[in-house]
């Protein structure tokens, strides 16, 4: 199969590429490397089945393809916040172009959504019926809404077009080839306990996250893909549910080293839980999460350890 990837070069999209390439199909992997690095896809550059294309989503493009996932969007709050306008016109217009494109060509089109869609959750765990309580002018805003706009664009041209679309929410995802300086909390803190450095827990931690593994993760996006059951919206993501303190603890007791654990005012907007229910994902994917949280947690930080050279 033809496969095109927006935001193949990102820390999710560089697996998905790995997996779509060692199932035997041709991928174009289409990025304008904003948050994304070619480090990342520098093993498959040249690969005969692998394509990289430098390109923003907010334009136009066009390819012969079979498949198409769209991923491109920065996805941690300081990169989405240092252009905003910027973020809502990716998610919106990159939407927009993919849904044409698979107008088009006849593809199957997937969108990476998100947990943030549910915003700060009434309900919880958040089955994927609950309409979420999203701040529309906050400074999360412009990724919570882009995304929920682009929900929007795949059901409308699903139900006007008959395109044939996946959406998958997708919750707090970690893993090798995160970037170190993300700001997302588990890079943070393994980032900060390689250095040596105090953890930074926002709040008093006790509010909680789930976290999925990468390899889990897209092995969901990839069943979502083959069957034709469901078209989502479907979450994705590990209901273990962990204090921020607890994540601190684990990543202490991995990394080893003098580091301890100090507290700092919370965020605007942070929400206090978040936790999948995957009963969906379970029905109709067959999927759950297999990797527990300390042995992702060692493989991250045996990634971060050659990235940072601790
Ligand atoms: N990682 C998570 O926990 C998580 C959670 C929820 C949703 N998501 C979604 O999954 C997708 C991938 O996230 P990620 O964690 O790999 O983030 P990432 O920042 O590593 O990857 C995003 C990729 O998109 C590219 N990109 C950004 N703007 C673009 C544009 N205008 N044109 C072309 N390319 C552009 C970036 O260069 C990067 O390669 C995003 O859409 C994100 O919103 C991720």
């Amino acid at each position: 199969m033809r496969v095109l990837v927006t935001g193949g070069a990102g820390f999710l999209g560089s697996h998905l590429c790995d997996r779509l390439v060692a199932a035997g199909d041709d991928v174009i992997c289409l990025d304008n490397l904003f948050t994304g690095r070619k480090s990342n896809i520098a093993h498959m550059l040249g690969h005969p089945q692998f394509e990289l294309i430098r390109h923003d989503v907010i334009d136009p493009f066009k390819f012969e393809v079979d498949q198409i996932y769209n991923l491109a969007c920065p996805a941690s709050p300081p990169h989405y916040q240092f252009n905003p306008i910027k973020t809502t016109k990716t998610s919106v217009m990159g939407a927009i172009n993919c849904l044409g494109l698979a107008k088009r060509v006849k593809a199957r089109v997937f969108q990476a959504s998100t947990s943030e869609v549910y915003g700060d959750p009434a309900i919880h765990p958040q089955p994927e019926s609950y309409w979420g309580n999203v701040n529309p002018i906050g400074r999360r805003s412009c990724y919570d809404e882009g995304k929920r706009v682009a929900e929007t664009l795949f059901f409308d041209y699903h139900r006007e077009n008959g395109v044939d679309i996946r959406v998958v929410r997708i919750f707090n995802t970690y893993g090798p080839r995160m970037h170190p300086n993300d700001g997302r909390v588990v890079s943070n803190f393994i980032v900060q306990a390689l250095r040596g450095e105090d953890l930074t827990v926002y709040g008093d931690g006790l509010q909680t996250r789930s976290f999925c593994f990468v390899d889990d993760l897209i092995e969901g996006f990839l069943r979502l893909m083959k069957q034709t059951e469901t078209i989502g919206p479907i979450n994705i993501g590990n209901p273990g549910e962990f204090t921020m303190l607890e994540l601190a603890e684990l990543v202490i007791e991995k990394v080893g080293g003098p580091s301890k654990i100090v507290h700092r005012e919370l965020p605007a907007d942070d929400p206090k839980q978040r936790k999948p229910d995957i009963t969906l994902a379970r029905k109709h994917l067959g999927w759950e999460p297999t990797i527990p949280l300390a042995e992702g947690i060692e493989r991250t930080v045996a990634y971060f350890r050659k990235e940072i050279g601790a």
